[in-house]
């Protein structure tokens, strides 16, 4: 018999894959469609924070909130909040904005100067729960180092990877298990046919060739371990919330699982039971069929839920599916096959018969496993690099090392079966052959902590939204060339948006918005391209580092220096020409609540001023010709958007002649006023949405 029959041949024995055939693809597709859609990567990566991670804020932070590559679902403790002394602090409820991308909370009480923790739980899309630290500081004496632990910690908790390892075991002893046994059998109908195609050895004459090979007490205990091990993640999973279980995706695939393992322990039990007659007989007879198809929702629930998937819905699930049942069988029917080698110790001739079945099967599914575990491996690194500088990588790379040691003992148990055919004295199965199956056990728990582990997350993945700012924000903002950019310079952070002619892309605040981009003018996202370097007296100049956070919108980490930093930035949205622009942010921002009041307070009382105003929607360093406009100090306000007060005022730069303040507000305008001692507004400097606005106050000799 060839390979493939002899593959068809015990399918064919089994009764069950032509109804498996048509089954299982409905199966993956139902559960397919239960499963909300993957999004990029499956594991939740932490992109930004305010408080920004590392970094000290001024004052006591209002609320903090974390930024996540995917929508996430609140975990079981989502936030907690301590001092570096362990000090737990109170936090409101946990809430979730930006579709899912955004995890927020109250601070309820006011933090003293001094170090604080944040720890973080969510649960992924992947259903893993991934948790980790953001630490900051408040107060500006405060240095804090960036916490290594920044993003996702790499690895679910220890309970978890061991239920994952009795999961993945439960179902090999189970599946492969069911096959195991149809080779069992298909040697004793053989030996006991009169007619038997191979010669083995003469059974005993006390030998009955209908006795069962062995009681199917793997399969009962695989599916019983499955059972257990998806209980366990189930309640990792959803805690007391037995709701979640249906109300969440990743809880619906375990709530598959829990239930298609206690309906095959149940099957197995049933099926292992005499023949008898009447409905025992019937399930004897169904009973392996339909055990099969239970597991397979095991098989594809895990396809769906694995990270490939993430990564391509179609072909990674497919591989996932592929590589698991061939990993199944071959594990499982192994561990049979020993089991019923010891049961038929001393008949050596149906032992080889056995093995050299299963050696036959065992070829085409190591070659399987290897090929989809291969094609898995590349589709979720995203470059040979990831292999060593991940912790991912690093256990995949022990997992091949672990499989490259298995395939030699496999080889090494193949070729004593050959020369145990040779020499009937020796019996066929060896130490290698147990060396092979302990391995795969190994492998099967090197797996439960690769599938436990964050895989290599995306570098370049965008934020929803931009990061709030926390404490005093410098804002700043002018015309590189025809395009507006705005920037809010915060502890630990600066966010740069900036739109083009014809565009919204500063139109809408949506940090506080669910919706990110419907409210676009345009649909279709300008293609920015920003090049920023930093500068400061006495630091040699650096490239930021910069993330996406919505159209036309980049953030990045900041460590400001004391004085007047720069950025020098270059700014490239096609067909526009590519403007620069260099703006400076003074640090640190300082507040006086009284002086936006003040300035009010002078302007209202100024009957006539002129002001000399230039408008440019296109700057190169001239900011355009003058008109000279004259207004009541009243009327002039009126058309002023701090008129009145709001705009967060803060205090740029102060000497004895003048002071700078400056005022952010939404919808992208940045404000620059430049005050006399006694408060009157001197010069405006105005960046809205296309335009550069420069302002000169003149007033009457009696007003000097
Ligand atoms: C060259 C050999 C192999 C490679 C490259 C490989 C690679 C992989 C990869 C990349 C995954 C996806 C893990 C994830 O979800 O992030 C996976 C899953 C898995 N592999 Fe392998 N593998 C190999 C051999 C094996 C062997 C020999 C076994 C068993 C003894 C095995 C058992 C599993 C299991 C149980 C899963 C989990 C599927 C699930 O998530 O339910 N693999 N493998």
């Amino acid at each position: 018999m060839s390979q493939s029959g002899a593959l068809t041949g015990l399918i064919r024995r089994g009764g069950a894959p032509p109804l498996v055939l048509v089954l299982f693809p409905m199966l993956v597709a139902v559960l397919w469609l239960l499963m909300p859609a993957p999004l990029a990567s499956a594991h939740a990566y932490l992109l930004a924070s305010t408080p920004p991670d590392g970094y000290a804020v001024p004052t006591s932070p209002a609320e903090v909130s974390l930024d996540f590559d995917q929508a996430v679902t609140i975990a079981a403790s989502p936030l907690t909040l301590t001092g570096t002394t362990g000090k737990p602090y109170q936090l409101g409820p946990a809430t979730l904005s930006l579709g899912g991308r955004r995890l927020s909370t109250k601070v309820i009480t006011r933090l003293a100067d001094g170090g604080y923790r944040i720890h973080w739980q969510v649960t992924a899309n992947d259903g893993d729960v991934v948790g980790g630290t953001v630490t900051f500081a408040v107060g500006t004496g405060f240095t804090v180092g960036v916490s290594d632990t920044r993003g996702a910690s790499s690895l679910d908790s220890p309970i978890v990877i061991v239920a994952r390892w009795m999961l993945f075991t439960g179902l090999a002893l189970a599946l492969g298990g069911v096959v195991g046994e149809q080779l069992a059998r298909r040697i004793l109908r053989e030996v006991g046919a009169a007619g038997a195609t191979r010669s083995p050895p003469a059974p005993p004459a006390a030998q009955p060739a209908s006795q069962p090979t062995a009681p199917p007490a793997l399969v009962v205990v695989g599916a019983g371990l499955g059972a257990a091990a998806a209980a366990v993640l189930s309640v990792d999973q959803v805690g007391v919330d037995l709701g979640r279980l249906i109300t969440t995706g990743p809880g619906r695939l375990l709530g598959i699982e829990l239930t298609a393992f206690a309906i095959a322990a149940a099957l197995a039990r049933a099926t292992g039971r005499d023949a008898g007659r009447g409905p025992r007989r019937l399930v004897r007879l169904v009973g392996p069929p339909l055990l099969v198809v239970v597991l397979l929702v095991v098989v594809a629930a895990e396809g769906l839920r694995a990270h490939p998937h993430a990564d391509s819905p179609i072909w990674g699930t497919a591989l996932t599916v592929t590589h698991l049942l061939a990993v199944a069988v071959w594990v499982g029917a192994l561990a049979h096959v020993l089991r019923v080698a010891h049961r038929w110790r001393g008949r050596a001739g149906w032992i080889r018969l056995l093995v050299y079945d299963y050696a036959r099967i065992a070829v085409i599914l190591v070659a399987l496993v290897i090929i989809t575990g291969s094609l898995e491996a590349l589709l979720v690194l995203p470059n040979p690099a990831s292999l060593i500088d991940t912790t991912y990588g690093l256990v995949l790379l022990a997992k091949i090392t672990l499989v490259a040691g298995i395939v030699l003992f496999a080889v090494l148990a193949r070729r004593r079966l050959w020369h145990s055919a040779r020499a009937p004295a020796t019996s066929p199965v060896g130490r290698a052959v147990r060396a092979e199956a302990t391995g795969l056990v190994g492998v099967l728990a090197v797996t439960a902590v690769l599938v436990s582990a964050a895989p290599p997350g995306p570098a370049t993945a965008e934020l929803a939204a931009p990061p709030s700012p926390d404490g005093p924000l410098v804002p700043a903002g002018t015309l590189a060339g025809t395009i507006t950019v705005i920037a809010a310079a915060s502890a630990g952070q600066l966010v740069l948006r900036m739109t083009a002619p014809g565009r919204d892309d500063l139109g809408s605040d949506n940090t506080s918005s669910d919706n990110t981009s419907a409210e676009q003018t345009e649909t279709r996202p300008a293609n920015y391209q920003l090049a920023a370097q930093w500068s400061a007296p006495g630091a040699a100049p650096a490239p930021l580092t910069l993330r996406g956070c919505g159209a036309g919108c980049f953030t990045s980490p900041m460590t400001w220096r004391t004085g007047t930093n720069q950025l020098h930035l270059s700014i490239a949205a096609p067909p526009w020409p590519t403007g620069t622009a260099t703006l400076d942010i003074p640090w640190p921002p300082r507040t006086d609540p009284t002086l936006l009041p003040n300035v009010l307070t002078a302007m209202r009382a100024i009957p006539r001023v002129t002001v000399h105003q230039a408008v440019t929607s296109d700057y190169h360093g001239y900011p355009g010709n003058e008109t000279a406009l004259p207004f009541a100090g009243p009327d002039f306000l009126a058309t002023e958007p701090y008129s009145s007060g709001g705009g967060n005022p803060v205090i740029l730069n102060r000497t004895p002649g003048e002071i700078e303040l400056g005022l952010a507000f939404p919808s992208g305008i940045a404000i620059r006023l430049f005050v006399a001692p006694d408060y009157r507004i001197l010069r405006e400097e105005a960046t809205t949405p296309n335009h550069l606005i420069t302002s000169t106050f003149e007033y009457p000799p009696t007003h000097r």
